[in-house]
């Protein structure tokens, strides 16, 4: 009897031991400040995406094609981290954390393991050349923010790789285990949400997404980045018929940012005289983007609306946007402005007068979002972002409507009126990279769409 009593009460002790010891340990999680990981391991703690090559030769060249595999060693990121951040941070010491930052998402391997900061330049061959490899995303565990920003992934390196699916084959060279976290797109948002120095977001693909029509309907970024496929990814393995492609196509691939806005114009009056007024109503429509568009480096970013007209002997004629009037509007139509003088302090330019904020032909309607720096003026530096301007992208399955109210003139020619809308994109406002010698394919001109629409002149 005792004894038994005595057990029952055992058991009771040591169950309540167990509820107290399992709630501290949650309660210690909780409280748990975020793992720091800059510089808490080292290069041979990781694997080179060419290891995984031998084993995975598709989606290697998939990826290798993308811009996260070249996240360190693109051109434009080479000079914008060394000749603008990391000169910056040289001439203002506050900035060095954020600065040393762009390596948690830009080169994490360098950034946990390689000790050195800045890393070694591209041409030195280290294994910062690496970027957002194969074995950065499969080491990932999970978010440690809620929502992720900032490199908050949760990495530890070893031979236990991470991935959405549980493996039907084993593989020799690691082991897999399936976690749930590869499909959610907060996966992503550790990297494609950042939050600056001054608190600004200065990029929010992911947040973006969440408030979006897409996040209802369980659309992610692995089902347009990522499509599924019939496809065999380990040359051991079998074909999988909804393998993830690791395509990561992007706004470097003119392909994928061409018919993203679906655009329409048509005229109020289809004849019209010498000297009367035609108002022209074009809508844009997000039919493609999951997020808005632009999105990501928004800072670098323009798309704009060129709407113009052609009479029957050839002459164009450049309309200009109707003005609605909403506050900051004049950063969202193209014109004669200088912009971004806070360059002067990182390249040692002493009174820098800026460059031109736009580039392209006035009286244009631009769909962006500025950055401001501290003294009010606009900037390609998010770092150096204290405000955020009027959000004028256009939102995903959002509709945009614009105005141009064109007086006929006198001495057009009668007959066919043809005017067509154009809605053109840039991955980097030309004149910035004009400056900073950046390859001109970062500058080209993307069509995202047209239409045109017709008209007679009367004589
Ligand atoms: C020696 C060959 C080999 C090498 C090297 C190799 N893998 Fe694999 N891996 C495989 C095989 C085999 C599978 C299983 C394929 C299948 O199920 O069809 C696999 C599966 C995977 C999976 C998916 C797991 C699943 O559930 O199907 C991931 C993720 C992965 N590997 C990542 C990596 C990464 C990252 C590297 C480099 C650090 C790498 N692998 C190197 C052979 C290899
Ligand atoms: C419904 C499809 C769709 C979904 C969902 C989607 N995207 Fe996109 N994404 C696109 C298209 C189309 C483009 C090309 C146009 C452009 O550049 O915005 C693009 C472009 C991008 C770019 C390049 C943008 C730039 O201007 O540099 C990034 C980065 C990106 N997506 C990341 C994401 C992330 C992260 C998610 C999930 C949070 C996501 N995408 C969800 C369709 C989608
Ligand atoms: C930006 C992050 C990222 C990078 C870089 C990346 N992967 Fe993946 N990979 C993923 C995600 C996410 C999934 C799973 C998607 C899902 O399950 O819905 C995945 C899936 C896989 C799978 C299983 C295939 C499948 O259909 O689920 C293999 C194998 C794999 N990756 C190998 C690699 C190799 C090899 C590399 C480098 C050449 C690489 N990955 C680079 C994010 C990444
Ligand atoms: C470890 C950080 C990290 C993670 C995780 C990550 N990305 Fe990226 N991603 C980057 C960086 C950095 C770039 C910019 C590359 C460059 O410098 O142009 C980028 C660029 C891209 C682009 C733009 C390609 C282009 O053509 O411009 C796409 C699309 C993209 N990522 C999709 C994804 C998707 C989808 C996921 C989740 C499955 C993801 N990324 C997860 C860091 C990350
Ligand atoms: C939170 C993660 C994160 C941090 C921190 C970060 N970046 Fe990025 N960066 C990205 C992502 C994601 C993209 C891709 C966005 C897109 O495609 O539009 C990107 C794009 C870029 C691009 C444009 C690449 C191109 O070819 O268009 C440059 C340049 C760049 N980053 C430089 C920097 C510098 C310099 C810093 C530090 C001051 C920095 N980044 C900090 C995630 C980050």
């Amino acid at each position: 009897m005792i004894s038994k009593k005595n057990t029952r009460r055992k058991i009771l002790i040591i169950l309540f031991a167990a509820i107290l010891l399992v709630l501290t340990a949650f309660t210690v999680s909780l409280m748990a400040p975020q793992e720091d990981l800059k510089s808490k391991y080292s290069y041979k703690d990781f694997e080179p995406a060419a290891k995984c090559r031998s084993c995975h030769p598709g989606l290697y060249e998939q990826w290798s094609q993308a811009m996260m595999s070249q996240a360190y060693t693109h051109h434009w990121d080479e000079i914008e981290y060394f000749d603008l951040a990391v000169a910056h941070a040289k001439a203002k010491p506050e900035l060095k954390d954020a600065v040393d930052g762009c390596n948690g998402c830009h080169t994490p391997l360098a950034f946990m393991g390689g000790g050195k900061f800045p890393p070694p330049r591209p041409s030195e061959k280290s294994m910062a050349n690496e970027s957002v490899s194969c074995e950065v995303c499969h080491l990932i565990q999970s978010a440690q923010t809620d929502p992720p920003f900032n490199f908050s992934y949760l990495i530890k390196p070893g031979m236990t790789k991470y991935a959405g699916r549980t493996p039907e084959i084993e593989s020799p060279a690691h082991k897999i285990v399936q976690n749930d976290f590869f499909r959610t797109t907060e996966f992503c948002g550790n990297c494609h949400n950042e939050k600056n120095p001054f608190g600004m977001w200065v990029k929010s693909t992911q947040l973006e997404w969440k408030e979006g029509p897409y996040a209802k309907e369980g659309v992610r970024c692995q089902d347009c980045h990522m499509p599924k496929a019939g496809y065999q990814y380990a040359i051991m393995g079998k074909p999988h018929d909804d393998a993830r492609l690791h395509l990561f196509h992007g706004a470097h691939d003119p392909g994928k940012v061409r018919g993203t806005i679906e655009l329409r114009i048509q005229p109020d009056i289809r004849e019209a005289e010498p000297g009367e007024t035609v108002v022209f109503t074009v809508a844009l429509f997000n039919q493609k983007t999951g997020h808005k568009f632009p999105t990501g480096s928004v800072e670098d970013r323009i798309a704009w609306l060129n709407v113009e007209a052609t009479d029957a002997k050839g002459k164009v004629y450049h309309l200009d946007v109707d003005k609605k009037g909403f506050e900051g509007e004049e950063y969202t139509i193209s014109g004669d402005n200088l912009a971004y003088q806070d360059m002067g302090v990182p390249l040692g330019i002493p009174d820098f007068k800026g460059v031109q904020r736009d580039g392209i032909p006035s009286g244009n309607r631009i769909f962006r979002m500025p950055y401001f720096d501290p003294e009010g003026r606009m900037t390609i530096m998010q770092w150096n972002t204290a405000k955020l301007g009027v959000d004028y992208r256009i939102g995903p399955r959002e509709v945009k409507m614009e105005k141009f109210t064109f007086r006929m003139p006198f001495d057009i020619a009668p007959g066919e009126l043809k005017v067509k809308a154009q809605l053109n994109y840039q991955l980097l406002v030309k004149p910035v990279a004009d400056l900073l010698k950046v390859p001109e394919e970062e500058s080209r001109i993307i069509a995202v769409n047209d239409h045109t629409t017709f008209l007679t002149v009367l004589p």
